[in-house]
């Protein structure tokens, strides 16, 4: 049986932080949890707008060194320069957007070649890319012509229609993606709105090797975790008064 890696996007755990501007919930201990249960890496997007992730967490995710890191950026140059300052293990390339709520949509890797082909090189000697993309074989060429060693596919489309059962002609997309990948000699990888329901069927293609998922799996923890903690706190608040 294959063993899919997965990474785990810690993004949501630093907005929570952030909501307090406080250290609380730290990244650090949460990459420790992340480790004991057989994560495979940690995965972070540090935004233009450092919403979520700050250059601080990225400095001290590496320097702890708990997990392999995957630092998800845009193509500017200053994502490059700190890139290639920080030196994570792996650099998903993805498009952003200032105002979009996440990574709405795949790279368009074929209309910035030139771009591309001046931008990646650095990184291409220094770090293992990957540029995400939507399922779409055209996409993928352009990215083997790179020299980048993996495409990651945009799974978001997939996990709406999901919802609609209305998935089968993306999934398939993904599926011929996948095999494309394999018979080009790319690295596969695959995310974004992943959850229990719909993984399972990403999870069956064999060219498939990693996986990176964030918010289904931070929001879940809650309904995993409240009720221990509340029972926990009450135990606390209603503990016998000593005289
Ligand atoms: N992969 C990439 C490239 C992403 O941009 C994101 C979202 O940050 C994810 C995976 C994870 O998506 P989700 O949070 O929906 O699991």
């Amino acid at each position: 049986m294959k063993k899919i890696r997965l990474g785990v996007n810690i993004d949501h755990v630093a907005t929570l932080r952030n909501a307090r501007n406080d250290d609380f919930p730290d990244l650090l201990s949460v990459s420790k949890i992340l480790k004991n249960v057989g994560v495979n890496n940690i995965t972070v997007h540090l935004r233009e707008d450092r919403r979520h992730i700050k250059d601080d967490d990225v400095r001290s995710l590496k320097n702890e060194n708990i997990l392999p890191l995957n630092l998800e950026m845009a193509a500017t140059k200053e994502m490059k320069n700190f890139s290639l300052e920080i030196l994570p293990s792996a650099c998903c390339i993805v498009p952003e957007r200032r105002e979009e709520l996440t990574t709405e949509g795949g790279l368009d890797v074929r209309n910035q070649m030139n771009y591309l082909n001046e931008f990646l090189p650095a990184l291409n000697n220094k770090t293992q890319v990957s540029l995400f993309v939507d399922p779409d074989p055209d996409q993928i060429k352009a990215a083997k012509e790179l020299g980048v060693s993996a495409v990651e596919l945009h799974t978001g489309k997939y996990s709406n229609l999901f919802k609609k059962n209305n998935f089968h002609s993306e999934l398939e997309k993904i599926k011929k993606s996948a095999e494309y990948c394999s018979k080009i000699g790319l690295n596969c990888h695959a995310g974004h709105g992943l959850n229990f329901e719909n993984v399972k069927n990403i999870s069956l293609i064999d060219e498939i090797i990693e996986l990176n998922v964030g918010h289904f799996l931070i929001s879940n923890a809650i309904f995993v975790g409240l009720e221990k903690t509340i029972e926990k706190f009450m135990k606390i608040i209603n503990h016998p008064k000593s005289k």
